[in-house]
Formats: structure tokens, sequence, C-alpha cells
């Protein structure tokens, strides 16, 4: 047996476990602290009634033979799909068949999966800072990684590649710098990638915060884009499931790529929970769409409250208008990771170090909205005393 040998080219760890674990670490030897954890991007408020409603009704219908369900279909069911089809491309103009939209358990796992549709010799294009799992994904696949540098000087706004790459990761409204790219920036991403053949991975896991007008909320925005990329979608941080666990992926016909990511699926995936399926149907109900809406403002809100927080006290923030995250600098010319250590010692907040990001990330911070409102002001209170 012989292991698979770029596993030994990744971090140790993965970066919320490498925080996981210093936090831990902290506790061990101040047990009686309460931490104000503004760190992974995991949701705090709870879910509208209608949807915990739709998961009792699923599971009552689990329990009865008239009702029972086995297997769900490995893509989804029908009712999902076209529901989501209906209720978020149809508005925009934009029109697939049930058939191209894959029901899955959340973004995560889909954008690690999808690089089993490309041969280990294309060449991948991921922004610096990113989203960890894109690079780690492409290291377990032994592929060559360009990293395009998004940096203060160019607004945190990605450049074309300089040289020809297959593959291309874009997430906007990006994580973790909290940018967002308007339709002219984004068009010519999807015209590089038509000019050269590439793919393009579109994470559009935030593009419910996208609340400033001409702001694309999703790739098909962009003529010609259905040939060029596939997109990927949570309802984790749209509607609040990071326990529940459901998302969809976009692989259009265009693509050439839809029977494969079939393919896969079918040999690979026995589907998403029924009850996951019918608690997002329940997100495109009226009073769904309004509970999430109160949840997604609340959020909103508690990202003003944070830049308003950071920038009166002088620190350089980015982010946040259109997206769950703040990117701020440290302080001092601190590194990521000496900021965060003073922010977890001193005021006992958890951030996410910019650094876990990439290379480009060093120097900053990521703070998360998704945290409980009053433990954001705390955090803001303690930094301003004690940092
Ligand atoms: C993050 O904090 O970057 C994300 O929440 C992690 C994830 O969605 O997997």
């Amino acid at each position: 047996m012989q292991i698979n040998p770029y596993y030994a080219e990744l971090p140790a760890n993965y970066l919320f476990r490498d925080i996981e674990l210093r936090v831990n670490a902290y506790l061990a030897h101040h047990p009686d602290e309460r931490l104000l954890r503004m760190g992974v991007g995991d949701v705090t408020r709870p879910l509208p009634r209608v949807i915990v409603d739709a998961m009792h009704t699923a599971a009552e219908e689990l329990a009865h033979a008239d009702t029972f369900r086995g297997y769900c279909p490995e893509n989804g069911y029908q009712w999902l799909q076209q529901r989501i089809i209906d209720s978020f491309y149809r508005p925009r103009g934009i029109c697939f068949e049930p058939d191209e939209v894959f029901i899955g358990e959340g973004a995560g796992s889909d954008l690690g999966n999808l690089s089993e549709l490309f041969d280990q010799k294309n060449t991948v294009a991921i922004l610096d800072p990113t989203y960890p799992a894109y690079v780690d994904a492409n290291i377990m696949a032994g592929r060559e990684i360009v990293f395009i540098p998004c940096m203060k000087e160019n607004a945190f706004v990605p450049e074309l590649p300089k040289k020809p790459v297959d593959i291309i990761y874009l997430c906007f409204p990006n994580n973790p710098t909290g940018v967002v790219l308007t339709h002219d920036q984004l068009r010519l991403w999807v015209e590089y990638a038509r000019e050269h053949k590439s793919i393009i991975i579109f994470d559009a896991a935030y593009e419910a915060f996208v609340s400033e007008p001409g702001i694309p909320h999703s790739i098909y925005e962009i003529e010609g884009a259905k040939e060029v990329a596939i997109e990927v979608h949570s309802f984790s941080k749209s509607a609040g499931f990071t326990a529940v666990r459901c998302g969809y992926t976009v692989v259009p016909y265009e693509t050439g790529l839809q029977a494969m990511w079939m393919r896969r699926q079918c040999t690979k995936y026995n589907g998403t929970a029924y009850i996951a399926q019918r608690a997002a149907e329940a997100t495109f109900t009226p009073e769904g769409q309004k509970g999430i809406a109160d949840n997604l403002n609340y959020y909103r809100e508690t990202a003003t409250v944070i830049m308003d927080g950071l920038k009166h006290m002088g620190y350089e923030v980015y982010g946040g208008t259109n997206a769950p995250y703040i990117f701020c600098r440290a302080p001092h010319g601190w590194d990521s990771w000496t900021f965060f250590d003073h922010l977890l010692q001193q005021c006992q907040v958890v951030c996410t170090p910019g650094i876990g990001f990439g290379r480009c990330g060093e120097g900053f911070v990521r703070f998360s909205a998704f945290s409980k409102r009053e433990d954001c002001i705390a955090a803001l209170v303690r930094m301003k005393e004690k940092i």
C-alpha cells in the first residue's frame, strides 16, 4: 500500500481545526473565561419556525408506511430543484433544467469533490487570501496552483492570471475579505475562461449578503457564463443551515461536465437527507423568506456594528457591507497570529488569522458577523480597553 503522497504537502491541520486547538489549549489553562467567538463563520440565529415545522412534518412522514421514503434521488428531489430554479434563477432571467441543479449536503463538500472531474495536469488559479478548502483539495490532487494576489493595493480585487490556467476558483462576496465584484469585473473572468477554455468554480455561498445594487448574485448573470462556470450555493449562510446541511451545485449542460458530475454523484453520493431537502424547500415559502430576511438583516447590522466600532478605534477594515466578514489590519505592525494571540489572551476574543487564508492575508484577521451581537459589542469594548 502506498498512501497519497500529496497529503504530506498539506499544513498539519485544517485552518479552523488549528484555531480550535489553540482556543482549547487556552481554555485548559483558563477554564472560567467566557470566550467571545467571532472566528469561524458559523450562524447563531435560530431557524425560522416554518423551516423547523417542515422538518417535523418530514420526520413524521417517515414514521408512517404510506408516506415513508427510502433513498432520495442522488441529485435531489425535482420539487426542490425546480423551486430553486423558479425562486432564485428565473427572476434573474436565468433558466436551467432540474438535472443541472444538484442538491448536496452543503457547499464545502462539493467545492472539494468537484476537483475530481479534472485531470491532475491542470493548472489551478486560486485567489490569495482564499477559503482554504480550494487549496487543500487541489494539493490533495497534486495539481499546480497559481495564486492570484488580492491586496490592499488592488482593493482586494483579483487581476487576471498572467499565465494560462485551466481551473479558476472565485468566491464573491469574498471569504475572507468581504469584497465583491461588479458585473464588469466578473465579466472579465468569464471572457478569460471562454478564451482560454478554462472552467470557473464560482462559490456563491455568501450571495444573500449582497445588499448594494449592481453586484451580481450569480455568475450566470454574465452572458456566456453557462459554458464556463459551475456555481456552488449553500443554505448554510443564507438560511442558517450549518447544522441541517443542504446546498446545491449548478453544472450547466453547456460546460460539458453535467453528465460527468451526475456519474460521480451516483457512485459516490447517496442523496441529501429528505428532512434537509424539505427544510430547504420551506426557505422559499413567504414565511421562510421573511424569517431568513430577518436573520440576514440581524447579521448585516452586526457587521455594521463591528465595522463602525473598529473604524472608530482607528482600525483599517474591509468588507462587511455585502458580506458577513470584516477583514481588519492588525495594529502595531503585528502579524496575524500575534494579533490573534493578543485578542485571545487579553480580550478572550476568537477571530480568524488572515495568514490562514494565504500569504496575502498576513497582517490581517477576519471577524465574523454571524456571531451574537452582544458578544461583538463586548469584544469591541475589551479591544478598546486592552489592545
Ligand atoms: C469560514 O468561516 O470561512 C466558513 O464558515 C467555513 C465554512 O463555511 O466551511
